[in-house]
């Protein structure tokens, strides 16, 4: 498949999606490569990486291009064809098709592991604030000690405050996105 034919397809995988579950797509279209970068550029790419929620895989792909290897990536994807062509796409990568806010139990057997680094791209502003909190507490109680956990937002604010012992930062505002978008990084003291 070519470049723009393999683009194309992402886009109407990512139309459909929307059509069938807004609330979890969040965004009229995928992310920008701009914004995958920024987000790729925080992480270690020597880390065991958790992605929830990749979608069409431009971040997957972001972090690749980092030097993340395919074995230490696990992604989560909640939408059954995007996790099909996800699997089909990224050999090496673990790609497990579930919902991010019951991790335990779609993490399965590695549902104990610590991480080096959580991106997320769930569209929190769409859930109430009590269940960004218990969302971004258990991702926080999944990272090992120093990891950041990173989250993009089109809101100027952070999406939800950070975890108890946790802060936040923005590192960096895309406005090559639509809409633009905002990184944050949030990290134990
Ligand atoms: C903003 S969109 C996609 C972002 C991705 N960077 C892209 O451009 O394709 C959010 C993604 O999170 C996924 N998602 C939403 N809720 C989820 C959940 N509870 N568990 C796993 N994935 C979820 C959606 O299916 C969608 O693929």
């Amino acid at each position: 498949m070519t470049a723009p034919t393999h683009a194309l397809a992402g886009n109407l995988r990512f139309l459909r999606a929307l059509m069938a579950r807004p609330k979890n797509i969040g965004a009229i279209v995928p992310s920008s490569r701009t914004l995958a970068r920024a987000i790729a550029r925080q992480i270690d790419p020597a880390a065991c990486v958790l992605e929830l929620g990749p979608g069409t895989g431009v971040v997957t792909q972001a972090l690749l291009e980092h030097g993340v290897a395919p074995s230490r990536l696990t992604i989560v994807e909640y939408d059954p064809h995007m996790a099909a062509h996800l699997a089909q796409h990224f050999a090496g990568v673990q790609v497990i098709q579930g919902d991010a806010f019951e991790l335990h139990r779609t993490l399965g057997a590695v549902a104990d592991m610590a991480f080096g680094a959580i991106i997320s791209s769930i569209p929190l502003l769409n859930f109430p604030m009590a269940q960004r909190q218990a969302f971004m507490a258990g991702l926080g109680a999944r990272l090992a000690p120093g990891a950041p956990l990173i989250q993009f937002s089109y809101g100027t604010l952070p999406p939800a405050p950070p975890p108890p012992g946790f802060g936040v930062v923005r590192t960096a505002l895309i406005w090559a996105n639509i809409p633009p978008a905002r990184v944050w990084a949030y990290r134990k003291y």
